[in-house]
């Protein structure tokens, strides 16, 4: 059946946006008809992506209003910079347009609140593309707790553990966006990696919600010792005083009585982890730098950790399943990305609720500036605001759909 066609304009165009842009012209019925970024070389570079992919030639705008005045879109791709996402995904919903935004977090409330009223009042959504829910260990661990192999949830962890000082600490000379960040905020800047499958796991917005959050950060020495080290004493930023804390430790507190405890972790040497970890009554998972590992209650030998592997195939999600029985391999960070911009389109084809909701984009944006002023108040406790405004005690049906992230629906992959 040939899918319904969807017009997506992409705005932001850096080194993710041109990768998700890429992407999202592999999903059949997608039209790109028009790009935008405040780079004129960015923008060009975009449009000379959609004319080899799609053989048409999108209109260039440096300015997402103007696009959004001018063009008859569908919905928006927007991989800008974190502190631009915010406002950006409000300007879409004005103009008529779904929107998904990359990931990062919100800098205020405010920021949280505009998108959840403009979503409603506009009936338009707005989609945080949380990448990570749609990991194939995540969506193992997911469909493993919704058996029950965990017993019932207690506590969880995750983290962003990324050395990314070469791309933070080169932001003027990549025009790069997190650099700033890094100079003036102090904070958990990255949240929604880990907490986004974590939310999902424990039915946040949907009879569970955030409470209160308490962060803590290390003192920042990351980023100067490799700049002195590859640059020498003499290049400006060696003595930068940089605000944000090589390691930000966040616990937050759930109204059902679990924890969940975040690592920020930037800008010291060390290899990639997501530090994920899932603690219940029965079972507990958790990726560790030689592998990811289980331990089951009277199932696993006595206090010894058995490889996740075997598991993880045991309890495939039936969307990955059916993901590597297409052999589209291709796709960027293991698979992922085109899951979650396949979800995101489909919502836009179907007009219909898509499974990451603006109550879950702003809850788990919100993570960064709630982290910001408790770190600032040296790990104070700071109550989190209910986006839902009491709806998450009794919310509407979530819709089924190969793509939920609420339960698995078997029916759609028969
Ligand atoms: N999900 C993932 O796995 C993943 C991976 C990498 C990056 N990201 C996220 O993607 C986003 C972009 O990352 P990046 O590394 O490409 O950053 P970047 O700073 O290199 O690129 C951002 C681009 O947005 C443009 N921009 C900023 N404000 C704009 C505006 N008002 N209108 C139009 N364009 C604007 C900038 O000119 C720049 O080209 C970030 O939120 C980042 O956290 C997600």
């Amino acid at each position: 059946m040939r899918e319904r066609r969807v017009r997506i304009g992409a705005v932001g165009l850096g080194g993710r946006g041109q990768g998700q842009l890429w992407e999202l012209m592999s999903i059949p019925g997608v039209e790109v008809p028009a790009v935008c970024d405040i780079y004129a070389d960015r923008a060009a570079e975009g449009a000379a992506k959609v004319q080899e992919r799609l053989g048409t030639q999108p209109t260039v705008y440096l300015d997402h209003s103007e696009m959004l005045a001018k063009e008859r879109l569908d919905a928006v791709l927007c991989c800008t910079t974190w502190i631009t996402h915010a406002a950006i995904a409000v300007d879409c919903m004005r103009a008529g347009c779904d929107v998904a935004i990359e990931v990062g977090g919100a800098a205020s409330e405010d920021e949280c609140r505009e998108m959840v009223r403009t979503s409603r009042a506009t009936g338009k959504f707005c989609m945080l593309l949380e990448n990570c829910c749609y990991d194939r260990n995540e969506m193992s661990i997911f469909r493993m707790a919704r058996e029950g192999v965990f017993g019932e949830l207690v506590h969880l962890e995750g983290g962003y553990r990324h050395d990314l000082r070469d791309e933070i600490a080169y932001g003027r000379e990549n025009r790069h966006g997190r650099l700033q960040n890094f100079i003036h905020r102090n904070g958990e800047l990255y949240p929604t990696h880990q907490l986004g499958p974590i939310s999902k796991l424990i039915g946040i917005n949907r009879g569970n919600r955030f409470l209160a959050l308490r962060s803590v950060t290390s003192k920042a020495r990351g980023l100067c010792a490799f700049l002195l080290r590859e640059k020498g004493a003499e290049y400006d930023l060696t003595e930068q005083v940089f605000n944000q804390g090589d390691v930000t430790d966040t616990t937050i507190t759930c109204a059902n009585g679990e924890t969940i405890h975040l690592v920020h972790d930037c800008t010291l040497p060390r290899p990639y982890s997501r530090g994920y970890a899932v603690q219940g009554t029965k079972a507990v998972f958790q990726e560790a730098p030689l592998g990811a590992a289980v331990y089951i209650d009277g199932v696993s030998a006595l206090h010894t950790w058995e490889d996740f592997e075997p598991y993880c195939k045991q309890y495939e999600h039936p969307l990955w399943q059916a993901y590597k029985d297409a052999e589209q391999h291709a796709g960027g960070h293991g698979g992922m990305d085109y899951l979650v911009l396949s979800a995101f389109v489909e919502s836009v084809r179907l007009q219909a609720p898509p499974p990451i909701d603006v109550y879950d984009t702003a809850a788990w944006m919100a993570v960064t500036y709630l982290s910001e002023q408790s770190a600032a108040m040296g790990g104070m406790p700071v109550p989190f605001p209910d986006f839902t405004d009491g709806r998450w005690i009794e919310r509407e049906p979530f819709r089924r759909g190969r793509y939920c992230l609420e339960e698995i629906c078997p029916e759609f992959f028969a």
